[in-house]
């Protein structure tokens, strides 16, 4: 099993490294590798998470594919015998966690749907009854089912970490109405998909992010799609408005650091073996359930 913290190919030109991923950029398009790099509480942990890398890659893949109705997407392909040569050298640590894609202008605003009243949502509801501008019926219950999904966008933030949410007037300054009228249409329909499936599976997707780019004068989506890093994913089985929910893919691991009195800044503390394998076989498990296979 070979498990990466990061991809460490000299010979190549790196031009990102978010938390989780590495960006090649090789000209016309971008290779993007998922590591099996961990973040909790926004902090990249001193481990991996074998396979996680994977997981998350083919989770994006086959939403990709299952959204193609709706809107077209950024792969080229999958296929690691169809890459530029330079990435030939590494077919074995790049096979199920790379996508090669097709460089797209990326639109300001992340397009962020929320199913579920909970975090930020659910912070501004208790203090002004409102969601990003949008007024909720009184009465809501932490982690609630909202009677419709909403669409709040936010902004790219250049600096920091943190993007700043802005009302659809705010999007439509940004990017115009028509434009911002598509990404609001593109991003319901397509989380109500999403989240209708993983239901049926027994995964409650209570809210997500999408990412839209131009391409030929044509909106296409971008970047990684409902998965756990870009969603808040529940188990089902767990679920009870009123409180705060159970993450799937990241509990048992937020709980271990919690109790072990990490201050949640960075370095953050070396995990125990234990941790490190059922963290593994729970984003193994997200995957299994939603696409019936094995990773
Ligand atoms: N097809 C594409 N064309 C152009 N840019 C893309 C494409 N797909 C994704 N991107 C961009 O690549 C970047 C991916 O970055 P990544 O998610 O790894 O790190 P991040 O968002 O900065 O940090 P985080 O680790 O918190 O996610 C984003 O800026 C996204 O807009
Ligand atoms: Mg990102």
């Amino acid at each position: 099993m070979i498990s990466i913290p990061k991809t460490q190919f000299s010979d190549l030109s790196l031009v990102r490294q978010g938390k989780v991923r590495d960006i090649f950029d090789t000209g016309e398009s971008l290779l993007m590798v998922t590591t099996d790099r961990l973040s909790a509480f926004d902090v990249v942990l001193p481990d991996t998470i074998p396979d996680k890398g994977k997981v998350l890659n083919q989770i994006s893949v086959f939403w990709f594919k299952k959204m193609e109705s709706i809107v077209k997407n950024h792969i080229i392909t999958t296929n690691v015998n169809d890459y530029p040569e330079e990435f030939k050298p590494h077919a074995d640590v790049l096979n199920k966690r790379s996508m090669l894609v097709k460089k797209a202008v990326p639109l300001p605003i992340e397009c962020i749907v929320r199913g579920y009243i909970t975090g930020s949502g659910w912070s501004s509801y208790q203090k002004e009854g409102h969601v990003c501008g949008i007024t909720l019926p009184k009465g809501l219950k932490e982690s609630d089912k909202l009677e419709t999904p909403l669409f709040t966008p936010s902004s790219k933030a250049e600096v920091g970490d943190h993007d700043i949410n802005i009302s659809f007037e705010e999007a439509v300054k940004l990017i115009g109405l028509e434009k911002s009228e598509k990404l609001r249409d593109l991003s319901l329909a397509i989380y109500k998909k999403g989240a209708e499936y993983a239901l049926s599976k027994g995964i409650i997707i209570a809210d997500t992010k999408f990412e839209f780019g131009m391409l030929d004068k044509e909106i296409i989506l971008i970047d990684e799609i409902l998965t756990p890093d870009s969603s808040r994913f529940w188990p089902l089985s767990d679920y009870e408005p009123g409180r705060t929910q159970n993450s799937f893919d990241k509990q048992y691991v937020r709980d271990w650091l919690t109790a072990s009195g990490w201050n949640k800044k960075s370095p953050g503390p070396k995990l125990p073996k234990e941790v490190i394998e059922r963290t593994s076989n729970t984003y193994k498990e997200i995957y299994t359930r939603l696409t019936g296979e094995n990773v």
